[in-house]
């Protein structure tokens, strides 16, 4: 099996013409596990998944993991989540507008990052809506040796109050979300010998520095990993799925209206590989 594949940027971003009766054969999946590998995202243009075709091709690459129901009190979350700004969809929106900063998913918790996550396209926004990724392995992997060197030992502490420091103050948070918090190497070395950073918006302090010292630390290896050379940028059209390397990839949103009636429909592969 060899799938019709199209490169997006060189660092990061791959089109994969893929056809929903692929989903769930033996070796489809192990090539779209390579393909993830290599290029990090992977865009299905206008594939036009159903939730039950979504779990199909979650369950395919990986351990389906219902990541909102991990959250205290959320046991009850469905393993599809709906990213939306609509108030009727019941959602908490101070966390949907947590997504238009930078940041990988699953950073507070002390469970191993999700290995991928996947996001089909229901109904778009007029303006705004286009999420963005930025590879945090190559964007490493082109610091200068002396960089390199400075950051081997520091530890970051990550925590959904900073994530959402933007659009919320913590006191507006529930208690079970406050105290989420969870301590990481700010350069994580993957047991295949790649190193890659953990930063973004989840990134509230370096262990042993003075906070301002440590937030422009981090605001400049967010900087400097989201420049072009390492990032792309999806328009969305209708349908589409993506599907994107959270061990080594931020994402964004760019911003959309609260009455723009966007809605995402997003599912979560468990992580495999602790962060050591
Ligand atoms: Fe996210």
């Amino acid at each position: 099996m060899s799938l019709e594949v199209e490169i997006l940027k060189p660092a990061i971003g791959a089109k994969v013409y893929l056809d929903r009766s692929m989903i769930g054969d033996p070796a489809v999946s192990e090539e779209l596990l390579g393909l993830l590998e290599k290029h990090t995202v992977l865009v299905f243009p206008r594939i036009g998944l159903t939730d039950e075709e979504q779990l199909a091709l979650t369950d395919a690459l990986g351990e389906r993991v219902n990541v909102a129901a991990q959250v205290p009190g959320k046991s009850d979350a469905s393993a599809v989540y709906q990213v939306t700004l609509d108030k009727d969809a019941g959602i908490e929106p101070e966390y949907v507008w947590g997504t238009f900063f930078w940041h990988m998913d699953g950073l507070t918790v002390d469970v191993p990052p999700p290995k991928a996550t996947i996001l089909s396209a229901r109904r778009l926004s007029q303006k705004g809506g286009q999420t963005e990724f930025a590879s945090t392995r190559t964007s490493y992997e082109a610091l200068p040796t002396d960089e390199k060197a400075d950051l081997e030992g520091l530890r970051v502490v990550h925590t959904v109050t900073a994530a959402v420091r933007e659009v919320a103050p913590a006191e507006e948070l529930d208690e079970a979300r406050r105290s989420l918090s969870h301590e990481h190497p700010l350069v994580w070395t993957r047991s295949n010998g790649k190193k890659s950073l953990l930063i973004g918006y989840t990134g509230d302090r370096v262990v042993g520095m003075n906070q301002a010292e440590g937030r422009a630390l981090l605001a400049r290896l967010l900087e400097w990993t989201a420049q072009p050379a390492f990032s792309y940028r999806h328009q969305w059209e209708e349908g589409d799925c993506v599907v994107w390397d959270n061990t080594c990839a931020l994402h964004r949103v760019l911003p959309y209206g609260e009455q723009s009636g966007r809605m995402m429909h997003r599912t979560t592969i468990a992580g495999v590989e602790a962060v050591t």
